[in-house]
């Protein structure tokens, strides 16, 4: 790894650290694990889903339930493995029942996001669902219009030291029992593969 990612590493370390020690809203009280996210600090693709599941949880990792595995399967199909992107969530805890996640659970829980994005600087944000893509879209003074109007198109926003493509996609769980929204992350992640490789030239 070399110096700058190792740099990278140990600052999204520290953040793990103080989102598994985090207590600031009562998702604390009932998360078996804090999931921080997890992948390459130096990642070209950041993932942002909407909460940990049910095994997220369990095992304080993102995307290893049956959405995962969905994703696992896009993300293969496009030829990108997941060690070398990074994957990570709005909220870092559990909702119970898997819940959406409440505006004043988003409020206290982002600034860790934003802190890890600032970090890794990727030159794609792949929001997944209408949660983290409402999120990006609002901090990015963009209007969102519903998943289904922006899917699969590309934004390219500007950070204040930094600037980067925003793709919008359904959510995989959304996917999981619709063959259709399976295709069209299929299609939208092909997008960001061929617009990966136009930025790689
Ligand atoms: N759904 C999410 O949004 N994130 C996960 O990590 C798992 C499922």
């Amino acid at each position: 790894m070399q110096g700058c990612c190792g740099n990278k590493k140990a600052l999204l370390e520290e953040i793990a650290d103080e989102i598994r020690n985090c207590h600031k809203c009562g998702l604390s009280e009932s998360r078996t694990n804090a999931v921080p996210g997890e992948g390459d600090p130096c990642a070209s693709i950041v993932l942002i889903g909407e909460a940990p599941g049910y095994w997220e949880d369990r095992m304080g990792r993102p995307f290893v339930g049956a959405a995962g595995r969905l994703l696992n399967d896009i993300l293969g199909k496009i030829g990108i493995r997941r060690e070398e992107i990074f994957i990570t969530n709005v909220l870092k805890c559990r909702p119970p029942g898997n819940r959406d996640p409440r505006p004043d659970e988003v409020r206290v829980c982002t600034p860790f996001l934003d802190r890890q994005l600032e970090i890794i600087r990727p030159e794609f944000i792949v929001t997944l669902g209408r949660h983290s893509t409402a999120y990006i879209f609002e901090k990015m003074n963009l209007k969102f219009y519903g998943i289904s109007r922006v899917h699969g198109r590309i934004y390219e926003v500007k950070f204040p030291e930094w600037k980067c493509r925003v793709i919008p996609t359904y959510h995989p769980a959304a996917a999981l029992y619709n063959v259709n929204l399976k295709e069209d992350i299929l299609r939208d992640m092909l997008r960001l593969k061929e617009n990966l490789s136009a930025f790689m030239e």
